[in-house]
């Protein structure tokens, strides 16, 4: 669908490396439902890019209004996509209490990159007020899964002066159960219809949104 300039914007940065998994099975629901309502979606598989780790070179940090970033990989691409967009979604299935390797990646080539904050120039976010909504599936219960990537996320988003919107979270219930209910289903739909509004509404500002589907 066409972008126009009234039609929200969101960037999904797919951490599964399953293309058809859990994570990703809710995520066209998520997606779709977005359409629906009339949002601009872009979905980005970031195990098929090519998302070196950052170095710490500090490169990013005295260039001004643009990534910065010396590698010339297809972070370049995603910063302009994440750049572009009104929110970021980063979809992940929690491995080791954190994100996939990937997701990180891109999660710390963005912090330095969009955020001008430790060279001669100082306390620009190039992403400020952008809002960022958090999509996980995990295998423990949902508290015990995302708690600490859920934590990670909100310094994130404090640090670099985003708006976080909130989380959707959904159980596997291990090998040999069916991971999709109706109920997850469900929630997927519902979380972008609240994501929408929240995009759209006067409820900018409004509490974090929680679905999350045991
Ligand atoms: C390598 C690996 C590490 C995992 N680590 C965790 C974990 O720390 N906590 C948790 O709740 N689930 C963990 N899981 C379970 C996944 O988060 C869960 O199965 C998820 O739904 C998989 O999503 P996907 O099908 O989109 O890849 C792990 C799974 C794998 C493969």
């Amino acid at each position: 669908m066409p972008s126009s300039s009234t039609m929200p914007r969101v960037c999904i940065l797919a951490g599964s490396p399953r293309k058809n998994g859990n994570t990703a099975s809710l995520l066209r629901l998520f997606s779709e439902e977005l359409e629906k309502r009339g949002t601009a979606v872009e979905y980005i598989r970031l195990h098929e890019k090519k998302i070196t780790p950052c170095i710490a070179c500090r490169t990013c940090q005295n260039v001004a209004d643009a990534f910065g970033c010396p590698f010339d990989d297809d972070m370049q691409s995603v910063f302009l996509s994440v750049r572009a967009a009104d929110c970021v979604v980063p979809a992940t299935p929690i491995y080791s209490w954190y994100c996939t390797g990937p997701m990180k990646a891109a999660l710390d080539r963005l912090v330095y990159g969009m955020n001008k904050y430790y060279g001669e120039i100082k306390g620009l976010s190039l992403w400020e007020g952008k809002t960022v909504a958090l999509f996980t599936t995990c295998g423990y219960r949902i508290e015990t899964g995302t708690g600490p990537f859920r934590t990670g996320m909100i310094n994130y988003c404090r640090h670099s002066k985003l708006k976080y919107a909130g989380m959707f979270a959904a159980r596997d219930r291990g090998y040999g159960v069916p991971f999709m209910t109706g109920e997850k289903a469900a929630g997927a739909v519902e979380f972008a219809a609240q994501i929408h509004s929240r995009l759209t509404g006067p409820d900018k500002d409004a509490e974090p949104i929680s679905v999350l589907v045991e």
